[in-house]
Parts: C-alpha cells; structure tokens; sequence
C-alpha cells in the first residue's frame, strides 16, 4: 500500500516546530523556526500571533521544499503551548498581543474567580481544576479590568494553536485538551462550563465550537493551500495542548504509565480512564487526546531549568572544556556528578528557582542547597542538582499514586532525558524502569501528527496510532541506590514545609 503521511505544526514558546512522519512513526521531514518572546513588565510574558503564523508558513514552506509526497500527506496535527489568550474582534483581528501561560500578572483575578464561586472547591466542583495564574480564564479578567477600551471589543477568545488553526482554515475552534487548559471548562462533561461563563460574565458566545482531538476541525483555505504548497481542502484535526499530545505521544495512553518531561519545566503525566476527582486541586487533571480518556499532570517549574542555571552559574570549567573539545556542556556535568555517591552523602537541592507550581502552588517558594559539610565538593553540589530535580518529579508523582494509580512503568523525554545518569537516578529514585521512546524528542509535533492521523484514517485510533512508538533506551533500578533514596526522599518532602515561613520572609523582604 502507498505510503502515507502527517504533519504536525507545534506552536511552542520559543519557536515553531512543523514535521511530517510516515505511517511508520518514521519523521520524514522537520522544520523550527524561532520567534522572540516579550517581557513587558517584571512577571508578564506576551508573543505577537503574527509572530507564530509567520513561523508556521517559512517552516512549512521549507520542509515541503524538498519533500516528494505532498499529495499522499492526509492532514494536519495542531499542538501548542497551553493557557495562552489571543484575543479576536469581530472581524478575526488580534486586539492585543497573547498573554502567555508563564505569565504572572493574574494573582488578583484568579482569587476572585474562586471567591466568585465559593472558593477552589467551588471551583473544583465545576471544573475540577483550580484557577492557576497561567490559565486564561484570569488573563480576561485582567484585561476586562485593565483594558475596557480593547475588552469591549472582545469576539472570540482562542487558544495560540486555535489562533493558527484559524488562519489555516477560517473555522474557530478548539479541542477537549488544550480548552481544559483555560480553567473554563467543565473536564468531566468535556464541555465548557457554562455556568462559570455566566458567573464570570464572559459571554458564552466568545469560546470556540470545540472537538475531541482527532477530530477534523476544518479544510485549509484555497488561498492559504497555494501560499504554503500543499493541496486545497486538507483536513486540519484537533490535536492538542503541548503538555498532553507531547506526552500522548511517547505513547502514554494507559493509566499504569508515567510519563515525565525534564525540559525547562517537568512534567509527570498519566493517561486516565475516567475523570479521577483532583485533589485539593494540587494537580491538573485535563481531558486527554483519546476520546473517553483523561489526563493528569503536575508540572514543576524549573527542572531542565535548575541544570541550565548549575550550567552558567557553576560549570565555567566544563563550558571552557566544552569550547574547545566540542563535547556537550552537559554530558561533562553528569560525568563529574557520577563520581559523587547516591545521595550526594546527605545534600539536597531544592528546585523551585521559579517558584513553584506542583505539588506545591507558591510563588514564594525559593530553591536551594540543604545539607553542606565541609566533606562535600563540587562533585556532590552537582550530584545534588540531578537528584533534587527528581526528587521533585517523585514528589509530584506522589499525588498520582495518592489517587489510587499505580506506576509499572515511566517513559521520559525531553532535554534532560538524553543524559545516562539522569536516566539511572530516575529509575533508583523511583524504583521503576525508565525508558526512553522513539520520536518523544520532537515534542507537542510528532504527537499532534499521530493524533492527527488518527483522526483522518491513517490509523484506526489514537491507541493503534501509538503503536508506532519504539522503546530506544531503558534503565533498571539498582536496588542498593534505591535503598539509600527511599530513606532520603521522606527528608527532602520535609524540607519545603520546615521552609516555607522563610520563603514567605524573604519574599516579603525582595518583593
Ligand atoms: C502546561 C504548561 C506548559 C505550557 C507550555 O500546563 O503550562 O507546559 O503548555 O508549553
């Protein structure tokens, strides 16, 4: 049978991301294109939409430059960054630039939306998920009350990769994940909520049609077919919010497997089989990319992000040797921390250099090196970092086990995977293989593709579609490590409550 083929376009933060894969699982072809990202006051954080489109049109352009099977490409997968609010008039016009997810300005709305509906189990009632000041349902709130010249002018309100959907197609509209995304929507009945429309006074008529994942939202346009190069009519599907289709796509679509991400952020993720309630609204539980599934998911705001920082602050050796062998900056890092012991002979970090948002949603809270004796060397302060990170991800993993799930297996992916000891860490830490699959190194596209494919009939399903995915490496506990951090982890789940009121001081003193 002729082959056939997806595209997947993923609307990220720092760039654009557009791939096509083969029916094999196989990437074919890929294409990034970064864009600049604003900071317009401390805590805020805003893109111009026009900014992505450009993006997604040089990097389609350019991987169908030389690709030889356009007409046996079937359709388009949608990923993106999650919570993000653009803004439309009545005529489709960006009325302001996008408010992102890391963007903090929305402290004061989000507490009135809970107070508004009797507090966060009011909320949690309605969506099951608290307002966190990423989600979009507080950035309208502040533009309602910082911007009535522009609010009044407000139509329609779109997620970053519905923005593009409708430049592709012209339709507004949506999916179950990323729209679970917005703190508006009612996850159990994979619905908006209404009611908390009403309550918030945003006219039910400004959220978008929505769909599940697969399914396909809207034809490309003729004009915009023959600006990229690709046939009129392909079928655009839903796909999905980055944090869920990325992990839908290492294949996680059972609960059983965790999934976990060490990019800037770290994500743990599980696919659920019905909508477990959240508790105390620590973790997010969202409608998943498989029709009749759900998703859970903590996110630790600076995993990838603690090594970056240990990386300029602490490795001028290693970026020097780096420089002039051209060995990877962070592949020198592991191999110094590998000679420190498990353990790091009793020193902790504390990751939250950004604050923290799972399993503990404060802003104050602050990172650091707990633990030091004249006996530790740099070897262990560097030990201490990998291990701190997964400490952190175990922390969040506790919520879900909480919830009643068990973990046979973790799949991870992104930078902080493709270092062996982080690997091994992980799996002693943990208890538990780790493995790493194919394709999980490109991110919110490749599952966008497989989603995407599911919906157009390359694969019969989501779960068939994830067929495609091979594991690559695995690693196994080592029993004598896990000993040593099963005693330490209790220690470090400590640390953040015996430091709180500190955290709180300080901020009050740096604020
Ligand atoms: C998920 C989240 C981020 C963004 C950015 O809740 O905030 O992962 O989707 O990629």
């Amino acid at each position: 049978m002729q082959q056939q083929y997806v595209m997947g376009i993923d609307i990220g933060t720092s760039g654009c991301k557009t791939l096509i894969i083969d029916d094999q699982g196989r990437v074919a072809a890929r294409a990034i294109e970064e864009y600049p990202l604003s900071t317009p006051r401390p805590g805020w954080s805003e893109q111009d939409p026009e900014h992505w489109w450009q993006a997604v049109k040089s990097t389609v352009r350019h991987i169908l430059k030389d690709f030889e099977h356009i007409s046996d490409i079937k359709g388009i997968g949608l990923s993106g960054q999650m919570h993000g609010l653009v803004p439309l008039d009545k005529d489709g016009k960006v009325l302001r630039p996008a408010i992102l997810w890391n963007d903090q300005r929305t402290g004061k709305q989000c507490q009135a939306i809970h107070d508004t509906v009797g507090g966060i189990d009011g909320l949690l009632k309605l969506t099951n998920n608290r307002m966190l000041p990423g989600y979009t349902g507080g950035k309208i709130l502040w533009v309602r009350e910082n911007e009535p010249h522009l609010f009044e002018r407000f139509r329609v309100i779109l997620n970053p990769k519905d923005y593009i959907r409708f430049r592709l197609t012209g339709e507004y509209a949506t999916e179950v994940s990323d729209a679970s995304g917005t703190g508006l929507f009612d996850v159990r009945e994979r619905d908006w909520c209404y009611l908390l429309l009403d309550r918030l006074q945003i006219p039910r008529d400004w959220v978008p049609h929505c769909y599940e994942s697969p399914e396909v939202s809207g034809q490309l346009l003729p004009g915009v077919a023959s600006d990229l190069g690709l046939p009129a009519g392909m079928a655009v599907a839903g796909g999905g919010g980055d944090s869920v289709v990325q992990t839908t796509g290492t294949g996680l679509v059972e609960p059983g497997i965790l999934g976990t991400t060490i990019g800037t952020a770290g994500i743990v993720a599980m696919a659920l089989d019905r909508c477990y309630d959240n508790p105390d609204g620590k973790l997010q539980v969202f409608c998943n990319n498989m029709p009749n599934k759900w998703h859970t998911m903590g996110v630790t705001l600076a995993a990838g992000g603690s090594l970056r920082w240990v990386r300029d602050m602490l490795g001028g050796a290693e970026n020097e040797i780096a420089k002039w062998t051209g060995e990877d900056v962070y592949e020198l890092l592991s191999k110094q921390a590998a000679r420190a012991e498990p353990g790091s002979e009793g020193l902790f970090f504390l990751p939250s250099l950004s604050g923290e948002r799972c399993p503990h949603p404060d802003p104050h809270a602050r990172g650091g090196f707990i633990g030091l004796t004249l006996r530790h060397t740099r070897r262990h302060i560097l030990r201490s970092v990998f291990e701190g990170v997964i400490f952190s991800l175990r922390d969040v993993a506790e919520l879900i086990r909480e919830m009643g799930l068990s973990i046979a297996q973790i799949r991870t992916s992104g930078g902080g995977a493709l270092s062996d000891l982080w690997r091994q860490i992980h799996a002693d830490v943990f208890n538990s293989e780790v493995i790493t699959v194919s394709g999980s190194a490109e991110g919110g596209a490749y599952g966008a593709a497989l989603v995407a494919g599911a919906g157009v009939g390359v694969w019969g399903s989501v779960e068939e579609a994830t067929q495609v995915v091979r594991a690559e490496t695995k690693n196994e506990p080592i029993k004598e490590n896990t000993e040593i951090y099963d005693k330490l982890f209790p220690v470090y789940q400590d640390l953040y409550g015996a430091l709180k009121n500190s955290f709180d001081r300080i901020s009050e003193i740096y604020s």
